[in-house]
Order: structure tokens, then sequence, then C-alpha cells
């Protein structure tokens, strides 16, 4: 595992500050969190009621995109980008259940995430997981640490679940997926979310705006066209850029509601 000394100390001074992986946790119905955060939570909910279900919503996406990638796609490696809090099913037990040699790698830049990073690195036998205590905002570092577990001949799924609306310039954005994706091999696939103000989630901008001022990192909204824009060439699998819920719905998800945070799964070819 790679990690700053100290993170301990970084946590205790972070309470005083409501965190996006620790309201996130919150919304999801976990432990993981501070006073702040709930109060915060609350607040946002107060105002864009649907904020829980675009969190269960996400997390859902995710088991369905990781399950599709390792039983259809025969994708063995993750790249885990804006991890969040281990939660029941992580990227890692999702994947080992159906491919036991999967290899993951995780990154976040919180220290409670890096705290409770041991949780994120309970692997098979046969296969391997690690965490790394990085900013999105630095590629080549990630890159450097994830080499270590994954190789880049070999396909890998590199996924960015509601991280890159924390990079609020769009170029940035766009420029560390396509460094990210760039030594992947042929095969490899890019999944993300993205909240959007389109799909209903107008009231959305409102309690980003609450957000920005009283929580840490600042967050931004992103449009179809500017979340497309991430994929490059790739080729976009069906059905395509839509509401993370209505990304090929299992049975459970069929009657939830349609929820404001684009969903999409990309294949390098
Ligand atoms: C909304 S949560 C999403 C968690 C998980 N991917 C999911 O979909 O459930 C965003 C995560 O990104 C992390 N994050 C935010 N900005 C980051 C950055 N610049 N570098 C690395 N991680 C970041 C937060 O700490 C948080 O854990």
């Amino acid at each position: 595992m790679t990690g700053s000394s100290g993170y301990a100390e970084q946590a205790a001074r972070s309470q005083g500050v409501a965190h996006n992986a620790r309201v996130w946790n919150y919304w999801l119905g976990g432990k993981d969190n501070y006073v702040v955060d709930r109060k915060v939570g609350d607040h946002v909910t107060g105002m864009y009621p649907s904020i829980g279900d675009v969190a269960r919503a996400d997390r859902s996406f995710l088991g369905r995109v990781v399950s599709h990638l390792a039983r259809e796609a025969g994708i063995r490696q993750f790249l885990d980008v804006g991890t969040g809090l281990p939660t029941a099913d992580n990227t890692h037990q999702i994947a080992q259940r159906v491919a036991p040699e999967s290899r993951i790698v995780y990154v976040d830049n919180d220290p409670i995430v890096l705290a409770h990073a041991r949780s994120l690195l309970t692997t098979s036998p046969e296969g391997a997981t690690d965490y790394v205590d990085a900013d999105a905002h630095d590629p080549d570092l990630i890159l450097e640490h994830a080499a270590r577990t994954l190789d880049f001949d070999r396909p890998v799924a590199l996924m960015m679940l509601g991280i890159l609306n924390f990079v609020l310039d769009t170029e940035e954005a766009q420029g560390i997926v396509d460094r990210l994706l760039e030594p992947l091999a042929p095969g490899s696939h890019l999944a993300l979310t993205h909240p959007t103000l389109e799909l209903g989630g107008e009231a959305n901008a409102e309690a980003m705006r609450f957000w920005n001022e009283n929580a840490k990192p600042p967050i931004r909204a992103r449009t179809r066209d500017e979340v497309a824009g991430f994929f490059g060439s790739l080729e976009i699998l069906e059905p395509g850029i839509v509401s993370c819920a209505r990304w090929r719905p299992g049975p459970d998800d069929e009657n939830g509601p349609e929820v404001a945070q684009f969903g999409a799964v990309g294949r390098k070819n």
C-alpha cells in the first residue's frame, strides 16, 4: 500500500469541514462520517432530495459494470480512481467473485479512505489489490504506482466513478483521462459516472453551490456532450451515455428512479 504517514492527524484536522468521501458514505448509509458531514449531507438532501438515490444508483452501476467487464469482456485488471470509502461490495470483491485472479488498484486522495484502505486489500490468494494515496490531478504518479500491480500490456478497466466532477477544468479532466488511457492495451475500458443538470437534475445546481461554499472538494456538473468528450475515440457500449440507473439495469434496478448522474462505458479498440 502506498501512502503518506500521519494520515490520522490529517483525518483529525479534516473533521472541521465536510469531505466528499465521508458525506458519500453517509448518503450510502455508512458509519464512517463525522457530525459535520452529516449536517452538510442532510442540508444537501433538503435541497436535492434525490441525492441518496444518486449515490445508491452509482454504486449499483459499479456492481453491474464490474460484473459485465469481468464476465463478458474478460477483464482481469481494474484501476479504480476515486474509490471512496469501502462498502459491502467493492470493485475487487465483485471482480474476484467472477475471476479470483483479478488484480485491482485503488486510488483516492482522502485521508479517511486511506485510513480504511485495509479492507480494500483483502484480496483472493490468486489475485492482488493495492491502494495508492494519490490525487487524480497527477495521472503520471497514478500510472507509476499502478504499474507495480497491473500489466498495461493486457486490458485494464479504468474506473472513474464520481471523480471527474472534482476536476473543475474540462480540458484538464480530459487530459487526465487521456493520459490514464494512453498506456493501456487495446481491449481496455473506461467506465465513468458524472453528475449532470440534465436528466431532471436542475435542483442540483443550488445544492452544488451550497456544497462548494461549505464542503470539499468543490464539484461541478457536466452535459452529455462534455461527458461524451471524455470517451474520445473509444467505442461507447450500449445503451450509451444514460442515467447510471438505466445502464443495463438488473431486476432490482428496473423500478428504481432515473437519477441525474450519467453512466457510460467505452472500449479502447
Ligand atoms: C463521489 S465519491 C465516489 C466513490 C466511488 N467511486 C463510487 O462511485 O461510489 C468520490 C471519491 O473521489 C475522491 N476524490 C475527490 N477528489 C479527488 C482527487 N482529486 N483525487 C483522488 N480522489 C479524489 C473522494 O475522496 C471520494 O472518495
